[in-house]
């Protein structure tokens, strides 16, 4: 079995695949830099039985997904996944279309109306560039200054992405968010995210620590899972006082912090379902 792996650096997260993958004496990994790569359209010069996609750059994966996709390769994940999860309004109009808990989501095209959505739901809100991760450019708004200075900021100073604006409402979350791992249809481990900064991705350096798996926690990450489209996710969950909500679903997931945390293989369980993916051999 022949299985391409799109990447860009090779992190720890890759190393762990890539040691994974050699585990299986019948497959044969080619490693894919997206940095080097150039598609001719329409000429298929890949005999994948699967792709494993795990490019840092959001763009090229979308774009590279999309055309692998067209010459017949199945992809893990698929291009659909990556384009709503790739992008946090796509993302909240699927978990509202499926029904499930999350923030107050409010969109505007206009700094005035923005404005007046923030003054509606009152403060503070979150504004997230709809593109992005790693907590970057995330903006608490905590006053109606703060908000007309960060607006003013983003049309001016943005690029055409900051002019949808994409506000939340603040969840208070006592220090703490929820990061659960979905791989097909199981949910696999999850890890509480614990920083005193009110961003509490790892990569700002916020502590991972095991979170136990409850019903509530492994029912509302599958949902989630599927109404993005499937495959390997990890999920952002806010504890509140009315229960646990979706905050964002992410597609080329990140765990290396979250192997000993949670003590399940996770690189392995991915490796065994990017397989059972490969062509000829769908369940
Ligand atoms: N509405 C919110 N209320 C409280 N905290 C939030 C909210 N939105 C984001 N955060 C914090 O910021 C972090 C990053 O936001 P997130 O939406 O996950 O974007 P990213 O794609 O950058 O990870 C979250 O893990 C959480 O700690
Ligand atoms: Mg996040």
């Amino acid at each position: 079995m022949k299985v391409g792996m799109l990447h860009s650096l090779i992190r720890k997260e890759e190393k762990y695949l890539i040691e994974e993958f050699s585990k299986h004496n019948d497959v044969e990994l080619v490693m894919i830099d997206d940095r080097k790569l150039n598609f001719v359209l329409g000429r298929n010069e890949f005999d994948y039985d699967v792709l494993m996609e795990r490019s840092i750059n959001h763009s090229r994966a979308l774009h590279a997904l999309r055309i692998f996709e067209s010459l017949g390769v199945k992809c893990v994940n698929s291009s659909e996944v990556a384009t709503v999860c790739g992008d946090k309004l796509l993302t909240s109009i699927a978990l509202q279309e499926a029904g499930i808990p999350q923030p107050e989501v409010r969109v505007a095209f206009t700094e005035e109306s923005a404005l007046a959505a923030i003054e509606e739901m009152g403060y503070p809100v979150v504004l997230k560039p709809a593109v992005g991760s790693w907590g970057r450019l995330i903006t608490k708004v905590n006053d109606r200054d703060a908000a007309e200075a960060i607006l003013e900021h983003k049309t001016v100073l943005g690029s055409y992405h900051h002019s949808i604006f994409y506000i939340q409402k603040y969840v208070e979350k006592d220090g703490r968010d929820i990061r659960s791992f979905v791989i097909g249809d199981e949910c696999i481990a999850a890890i509480y995210r614990e920083s005193e900064h009110w961003i509490t991705n790892t990569a700002r350096g916020a502590k991972a620590y095991n979170c136990p798996l409850t019903d509530e926690i492994r029912d509302l990450s599958l949902r989630a899972a599927k109404a993005v489209g499937g495959g390997i996710v990890a999920i952002d969950l806010f504890e509140t006082a009315d229960g646990i909500s979706v905050n964002e679903v992410n597609y080329t997931m990140e765990f290396k912090n979250s192997i000993t945390t949670t003590g399940v293989n996770i690189p392995e369980k991915m490796v065994n379902y990017v397989l059972s993916q490969a062509r000829g051999n769908n369940e």
